[in-house]
């Protein structure tokens, strides 16, 4: 049988996620065949993980690129702000892309590489991998049989957990809106896609409110030291101690250290020397902690998001529709269903609904839903209803940007004059 060959476009966090999915999932389907990744022990883990050889294995996407199109597919997941840059590369190339959400930092650069894709007629699924999720999948199939007639309102909650939160927006990559960018974009651009996918209308109104509330230099205990491992008097009582969290609770310590197996060593040298060692209230921290979204959809159907860091973390819903209600945790395995009809609440099982394998790994099954969906949509052999054109991510993508204008400006953002005047500045900024 046929199979695609994948080019890895930086093999940190995400893509070796995706990668693995593709090597111990899809094998049959998908094979990674080379990767470009500047950091030395990654790379080896990858060539030893992979089966690579030497001359497979790139120092970064310069030199891979150089060869030409040497594979189907390229997996770009490299940080927000470098995504642009190989993504225009590959598609130039003529390759298929898997691309790491945000898009692009900017309005202007997603609308760059959309209209690129479209030109040069190349696949490109951005990694909106909530969609590919059994839970979403079964939300949107309920809809879709029109188990609550027509959708008027959701409530949606993204609780991003206290202990995600520190350790990512506090602390890690995505702290800072200039070194990264806007806490909506990097967190919650899932939410505005599969809000609007589950809708299935066009997104016409925007307006939003949020800031950043506690891990202020304000709200620093007197006498707490910049880093938590220099003797802080508060280590027993400070739920965002480094110290416990990454010693103790060992969360997220392959981000925090950047290796592949850190070791003692390796944990004490990150508490000591690098970012994920330091005070929460004491970081270069800039986006915001709480943040609410409305959005108006064309049929009048009405969006209230809100994403929080002050939880245990964990994404619910619910969805009120002329005929029922749906209600769900995203933890949970079921979704109750209200029949306006019957007064009858049911609750039914995602694990029921789909097959129990496709939950595994990240994201409730998503990081390995999309691996499996992008190498089938390349095999010619997908048939499901979840992948977007790279249009309409895009399209969602700016109403995460128009979210954050609303929030900073205090305004109501009409989406089509902003993507209208998204387009234009595209037109100036990229003049050919
Ligand atoms: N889809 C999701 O749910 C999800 C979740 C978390 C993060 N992300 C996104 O995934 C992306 C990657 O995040 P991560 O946590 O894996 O980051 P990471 O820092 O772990 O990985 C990025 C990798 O890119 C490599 N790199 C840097 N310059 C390069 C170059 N010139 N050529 C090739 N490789 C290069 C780095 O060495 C690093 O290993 C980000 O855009 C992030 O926002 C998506």
């Amino acid at each position: 049988m046929k199979k695609i060959t994948a080019v890895l476009i930086g093999a940190g966090n995400r893509g070796r996620t995706y990668a693995n999915f593709a090597h111990d999932y899809y094998g049959d389907k998908i094979e990674i065949v080379a990767v470009a990744e500047p950091d030395e022990s990654i790379r080896s883990f990858c060539k030893e993980k992979y089966e690579l050889d030497d001359s497979a294995c790139y120092h970064d996407w310069d030199e891979l690129f150089a060869k030409g199109k040497i594979a189907d597919a390229a997996i770009i997941a490299t940080q927000d702000k470098d995504h642009l840059i190989p993504a225009l590369r590959a598609i130039d190339l003529g390759y298929d892309l898997l691309l790491e959400k945000p898009m692009a930092v900017t309005p202007e650069e997603c609308i760059k590489i959309a209209d690129r894709a479209n030109e040069k007629g190349v696949n490109v699924v951005v990694c909106h991998v909530l969609r590919y999720t059994p839970f979403f999948g079964l939300l949107k199939r309920l809809i879709d049989e029109d188990k609550v007639g027509r959708v008027i309102n959701i409530i949606h909650v993204e609780g991003v957990g206290e202990r995600h939160y520190s350790h990512s927006y506090t602390r890690g990559n995505w702290c800072n809106v200039a070194k990264s960018s806007p806490m909506i974009l990097a967190k919650s651009c899932h939410d505005m896609d599969i809000l609007q996918w589950l809708l299935g209308k066009r997104c016409t109104k925007v307006q939003s409110f949020g800031s950043l509330t506690h891990f202020t230099h304000e709200n620093c205990p007197e006498g707490a030291p910049a880093r938590c491992i220099d003797g802080c008097p508060y280590a027993d009582e400070c739920t965002y101690n480094a110290v416990r969290l990454y010693q103790k609770d060992r969360w997220f310590i392959g981000t925090a250290t950047g290796k592949v197996k850190p070791t003692d060593e390796d944990i004490d040298h990150m508490l000591r020397t690098s970012d994920y060692g330091r005070c929460v209230y004491q970081s270069d921290n800039d986006v915001v902690d709480h943040q609410t979204v409305n959005l108006e959809f064309e049929d009048h159907s009405l969006v209230s998001f809100t994403m929080s860091a002050f939880n245990k973390g964990g994404r619910f819903i619910r969805i009120m529709g002329t005929k029922g209600e749906l209600t769900a945790y995203m933890s949970d395995d079921k979704i109750k269903y209200y029949n306006f009809l019957t007064k009858e609440t049911t609750e039914i099982s995602v694990k029921d609904a789909v097959s129990d394998e496709t939950i595994v790994g990240g994201h409730g099954g998503g990081d390995k839903g999309i691996v499996g969906t992008f190498a089938e949509l390349l095999l010619g052999t997908y048939n499901g209803n979840c992948l977007s054109d790279v249009s309409v991510s895009c399209e969602n993508h700016l109403i995460a940007f128009a979210a954050e204008e609303s929030r900073l400006h205090g305004t109501i953002v009409n989406m089509d004059e902003y993507v209208e005047r998204c387009r234009k500045n595209a037109a100036i900024l990229y003049k050919e």
